[in-house]
Formats: structure tokens, C-alpha cells, sequence
């Protein structure tokens, strides 16, 4: 639980009623960190943010009203509440108004680390068509301007989250892999990685406060949870206990998509691109020096595998067809 003791670690998070926000503020409350969240006017109108909202409060969590753009706000709650750590887990058309957010953590001059809204992979070092492009052209913008203010900042790059990699949904680990037939990217053999919600809340709540991670770049590579979609597909028929037959979506198939959907869709096939063709969470190396594994630096720390997160979505179904 949360206390607000004057000695605990205190954390901003901003975002924490969307996907991944939500498994931070989670760990961040049942590691003991005095947690602030930063939430818009209004989110509580909605019924599910409403219950995420009471469900943190009710852990212990203090809510601050307002937006990332207001950037005197945030620097007078910052300075107020001796702020430690910043997160930021915003996303999609918002990622630029992180620019105030690093604006007014400098101003403010009390916190110890920032991470910005990252949470997939290495925007310096991916290549992906657009786009997908552009939209890494914003994270990198955030990243230059962090390291231009000289606030010390850790980029969480986390791989995918673990569920189903479905090219046009943007949340996979919220639906259960498919019940009629597979669609499989290129050959299938791609391999990439796959991370549990819990378990970028976990490790972020972690990295965030170690100084071993101050300015670098922090990869998640469970091997337990490196998957082809080939592997994935025939771990999923082992849970569900029948095959289910495969469709190819070529590489151009892909392509199109990326030029020809609207957003956020065409960014989300741009990506399963890059991720399922290009391989581009496993094409280079982790030198150990700016880039860190997360397993090498909580190597007693374990991962929730991916047959267990199949485990569940396959309860989950058992639950739904008994009813
Ligand atoms: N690795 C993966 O597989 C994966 C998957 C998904 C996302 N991601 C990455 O994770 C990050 C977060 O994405 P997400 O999908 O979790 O986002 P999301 O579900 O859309 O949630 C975004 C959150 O940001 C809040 N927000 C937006 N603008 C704001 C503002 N001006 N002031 C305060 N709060 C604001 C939203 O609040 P409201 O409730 O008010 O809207 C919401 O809580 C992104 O960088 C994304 O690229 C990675």
C-alpha cells in the first residue's frame, strides 16, 4: 500500500487510465511508493476509468486533476510534493505534449528521474516504414528534449506486451487470441518478445528507482518469452485443444495496410512490419553499457510466462462457454 509518510519514494505517473499506465500505477502502489496520478477533468465521466480511478484511490493513491500540457501545474504539484520520479504513459496524438512535461520537470528542479512514454522499442535504433515512422519521430523529439534539459531519464523498452499480436488492434493483451483461424505474418518464423503487463509495471517500478539505469536504455528479453507466431500458434492450439487453420499476410499485404488505413491502425501495421518481418526486436545487440537487459540486472526476478498468460485467456473462455 501506498503511504504518504514524508520518507516513501513518490511517483508521478500520468496516463495510469489507459493500458499500460494502469500496470504501472499498480506496481508502483503495491511497491509502497507514494503514487500521484495526473488525470484529465472528466476521465472519471467514464464508467471503466471511473472504476480504475476509485480502485487506485482506494489503495492509496493521490489524484491530481489536470492536463499534461498545463505545464505550471504540473511544475507547482512537482515542487509541492517533492516529486522523485516522473512516468509518462501517454499516447498516441498526446506523445507531443510531453514536451511540457519535460518542460516543467526542469523548471521544477527536484526530480530524480524521468521516463517517458515509451514502452515498445528502441526508437533510435528501429527503422520502420511509415507510419510508424513519424510516429517514432515524436518519441525521439521527447527523447532529445529530455536529455537537452539534462533531466536524468530511463527509456523503457519493453517489446510487446504479451497476448496475441493482432496487426489492428492496439491493445492485444485485452482479447483472447483467435478462436478461428490465425492470421500469421510473413513465414511466421520472425521471433520477437512478449511481456506481460504486470511485469513492465513490475520492472518499471524497479527500473525507475535504480541508479544503474540512470540514462540508459532498458530492454525486456525474457527468453522464456521469446516467440515465433508459428510457436505461438501451436502453444495456443495445445490450450485450446484443437488447430485452427493459418492465413498469410505477406509482407506487402502489410505495407498496404500501413499506407492505406486510417490511424491508429495504419501505425499499428507499420509496426507488426517492423516487429514480424524485419525483426526488429531482435536485430541488435545489448552492449551492457547504454543498453541494459533487464534480466541481467534483476536476474532473481522472474517473469510471468506466456503459457501462463494462455493459461489464463483459456480459463477465461472455459469461464464465458460454462455461462
Ligand atoms: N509494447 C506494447 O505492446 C505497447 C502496447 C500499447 C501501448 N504501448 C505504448 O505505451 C504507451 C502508452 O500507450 P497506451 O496504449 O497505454 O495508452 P492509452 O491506453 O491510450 O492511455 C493513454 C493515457 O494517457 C492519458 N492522457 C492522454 N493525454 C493526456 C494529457 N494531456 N494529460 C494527462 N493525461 C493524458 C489518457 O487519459 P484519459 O483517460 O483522460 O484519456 C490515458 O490514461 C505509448 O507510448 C504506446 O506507444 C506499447
Amino acid at each position: 500500500m501506498s503511504k504518504v509518510d514524508g520518507n516513501s519514494d513518490k511517483v508521478l505517473i500520468i496516463g495510469a487510465t489507459g493500458c499500460i499506465g494502469e500496470f504501472i500505477a499498480e506496481s508502483s502502489l503495491e511497491n509502497g511508493k507514494t503514487t500521484y496520478l495526473l488525470v484529465r477533468p472528466g476521465s472519471s465521466a467514464s464508467p471503466s476509468k471511473d472504476a480504475i480511478l476509485k480502485k487506485f484511490t482506494s489503495k492509496g493513491a493521490i489524484i491530481i486533476e489536470g492536463e499534461a500540457t498545463d505545464k505550471d501545474l504540473v511544475e507547482k504539484k512537482i515542487r509541492e510534493y517533492q516529486i522523485d520520479v516522473v512516468i509518462s504513459a501517454i499516447a498516441g496524438h498526446a506523445l507531443l505534449e510531453q514536451l511540457s512535461l519535460v518542460e516543467a520537470i526542469k523548471a521544477a528542479g527536484n526530480v530524480k528521474r524521468f521516463l517517458p512514454s515509451e514502452f515498445g522499442h528502441d526508437v533510435d535504433k528501429s527503422n520502420p516504414e511509415e507510419p510508424a515512422q513519424s510516429f517514432y519521430n515524436i518519441k525521439r523529439k521527447v527523447r532529445r528534449a529530455t536529455e537537452d534539459a539534462g533531466i536524468p531519464y530511463t527509456y523503457i523498452c519493453c517489446n510487446s506486451i504479451a497476448g496475441w499480436p493482432y496487426f489492428d488492434n492496439i491493445h492485444p493483451c485485452n482479447v483472447c487470441p483467435p478462436l478461428e483461424q490465425f492470421q500469421i505474418y510473413g513465414d511466421g518464423n520472425q521471433e520477437a518478445y512478449f511481456v506481460a503487463g504486470v511485469d513492465i509495471g513490475k520492472f518499471t517500478i524497479k527500473a525507475c528507482f535504480d541508479p544503474r539505469t540512470i540514462n540508459k536504455h532498458v530492454h525486456f528479453r525474457p527468453a522464456c518469452n521469446k516467440f515465433s507466431l508459428n510457436k505461438m500458434a501451436a502453444l495456443w492450439e495445445s490450450k485450446i485443444g484443437r488447430t485452427l487453420p493459418r492465413v498469410t499476410i505477406t509482407e506487402q499485404d502489410l505495407l498496404t495496410m500501413a499506407k492505406e488505413y486510417s490511424f491508429p491502425s495504419c501505425v499499428v501495421a507499420a509496426l507488426t512490419h517492423d516487429v514480424f518481418i524485419q525483426g526488429c526486436q531482435v536485430n541488435f545487440f545489448i552492449d551492457g553499457v547504454k543498453d541494459l537487459e533487464i534480466g541481467s540486472l534483476y536476474p532473481d526476478s522472474s517473469y510471468k510466462t506466456l503459457d501462463e498468460c494462455f493459461n489464463e485467456y483459456a480459463e477465461d473462455l472455459r469461464i464465458k462457454e460454462s455461462h
